[in-house]
């Protein structure tokens, strides 16, 4: 019996309320039975992040039943009210807003069957009035809190509490766009309940603790926007119900560890804007499972040619933009049906470009430019006219566009029409 509490059910609270005093005369009113120091509990810590203008007892005195506070839901236990749920920020029009001096008071933490736990755009003014997470005080959550989450706080600063890792039922644990620094503590692999570890646009710094690899039951972790350094634990390999991985923006070096090839549910992975090198690892091609590959802007090195890119068959954006790849682009490419994006652009690409990659059925944005291809761009002029802006082939000096085109608009940006003179030889015969 949960209570979500909405405007409409306040309406309709006060009119089966008036109803009950019409019908009942004086009687006692039926309040939700609650305990008193939980209720008092709930409007202290309120008040902490509301302000003390805020009179709960007064607005709310039947939190549980009849005046519900938006944010605020209740279960039953043994007979008597408790808090589930506490949501505090401009979430919905009538929510409970911020004060610009906050504070969570010990009261917060007396709210023993809170399961959920979250702040957004609360914690904002990170000049005037800094807050830190406090450090202790978590542990009596410990037995009921299974979703804790911070989005959009950047007056939130200071350091992540470790006394988090002593909240072993949490299934999401999520971090986002506050001020946070400093490193990331190691018990935090002790939550081995979490699906969700989100600590994305923070200013964490320092490793990725090798502990995080215990995490098996975990399906998204996303640590990116922060200023992360040093190699990936191999030990991430034990995060085995993985499906998004997302370490974007870091400072993060090393190879990459092979054992991401046991991610077998793995959807994406995004290791952009990193310091990530020692080439693609041939393993990755067993990602089978992968549709977002984005490793752009990396020094990886290597040639393209060495994975087995058809194996990756559910790829629907390959980003291998600015990675120091060599080789040529291989003609298996094209059998990626379901390749929406292909950036290829700033490597160290030569040969041909394989005439099948315009029969990609679903590519809308194809990005060739700043390599050293060579020869004539034999895409159908239907093909080169669909892409536009969106084919980039620019700054490949030996690349050149046939003669016959019909259309100018369909000429590709930033490319030289072939000289006649221009003979490729071709030494295979062409059966067709
Ligand atoms: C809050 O309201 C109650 C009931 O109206 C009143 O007794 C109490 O003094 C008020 N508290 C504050 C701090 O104003
Ligand atoms: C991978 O996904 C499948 C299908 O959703 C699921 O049955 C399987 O348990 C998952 N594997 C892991 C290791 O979580
Ligand atoms: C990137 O990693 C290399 C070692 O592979 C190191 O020499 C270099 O300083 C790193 N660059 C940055 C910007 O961290
Ligand atoms: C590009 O390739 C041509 C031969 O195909 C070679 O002569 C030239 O040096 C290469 N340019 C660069 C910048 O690698
Ligand atoms: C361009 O493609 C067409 C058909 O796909 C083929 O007949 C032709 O030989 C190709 N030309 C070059 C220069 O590769």
């Amino acid at each position: 019996m949960k209570s979500i509490t909405t405007i409409s059910n306040v309406t309709f609270a006060v009119f089966v309320f008036c109803l009950a005093v019409w019908c009942c005369g004086e009687e006692e009113m039926d309040v939700a039975p609650m305990e008193k120091t939980e209720k008092e509990a709930l409007y202290s810590a309120i008040q902490g992040f509301v302000g003390n203008w805020w009179n709960g007892s007064a607005l709310y005195p039947d939190p549980c039943g009849w005046t519900p506070i938006q944010g605020v839901s209740c279960d039953l236990f043994e007979g008597f009210w408790y808090v589930t749920a506490l949501i505090i920020g401009p979430v919905h029009d009538n929510s409970l807003g911020c004060a610009t001096k906050l504070e969570f008071r010990p009261e917060l933490f007396e709210l023993k069957h809170l399961k959920t736990l979250s702040f957004f755009n609360c914690f904002v003014s990170s000049h005037r009035y800094p807050i830190s997470i406090p450090s202790n005080n978590w542990k009596k959550l410990a037995g009921s809190l299974e979703s804790l989450e911070f989005r959009s706080n950047p007056g939130l600063i200071g350091q992540f509490p470790a006394s988090f890792g002593f909240l072993l039922k949490l299934q999401s644990l999520v971090l986002i766009e506050s001020g946070l620094t400093g490193k990331l503590p190691t018990n935090i692999g002790n939550l081995i309940n979490l699906k969700r570890l989100v600590l994305a646009g923070n200013r964490f710094n320092g490793p990725i603790p090798c502990s995080f690899g215990g995490l098996s039951q975990l399906l998204i972790f996303d640590l990116s926007r922060n200023t992360l350094s040093g190699p990936l634990p191999s030990s991430l390999g034990g995060l085995t119900s993985l499906l998004k991985f997302d370490l974007s923006n870091n400072q993060l070096e090393g190879m990459l560890p092979s054992e991401i090839s046991n991610l077998k549910n793995l959807t994406l992975l995004d290791l952009r804007n990193n310091n990530f090198s020692g080439g693609l690892s041939k393993l990755l091609e067993e990602t089978c499972s992968l549709e977002e590959l984005v490793l752009s802007n990396n020094p990886i090195g290597g040639v393209f040619t060495c994975l087995e890119w058809h194996k990756l068959h559910n790829l629907v954006v390959l980003d291998l933009s600015n990675v120091g790849l060599k080789g040529e682009i291989p003609e298996s490419i094209s059998k990626l049906k379901r390749l929406r994006f292909l950036g290829l652009s700033d490597n160290h690409l030569t040969g041909k470009l394989p005439a099948k990659l315009s029969t990609l059925p679903c590519v809308t944005a194809l990005y060739l430019n700043g390599n050293n291809l060579t020869g004539e761009i034999n895409f159908s002029e239907g093909f080169l006219g669909k892409m536009g802006r969106r084919f980039g082939a620019w700054n490949n000096p030996n690349l050149c566009y046939p003669v016959g085109l019909k259309s100018p608009s369909h000429v590709p940006y930033g490319v030289k029409l072939c000289q006649k003179e221009v003979t490729v030889h071709e030494s295979n015969p062409r059966t067709k």
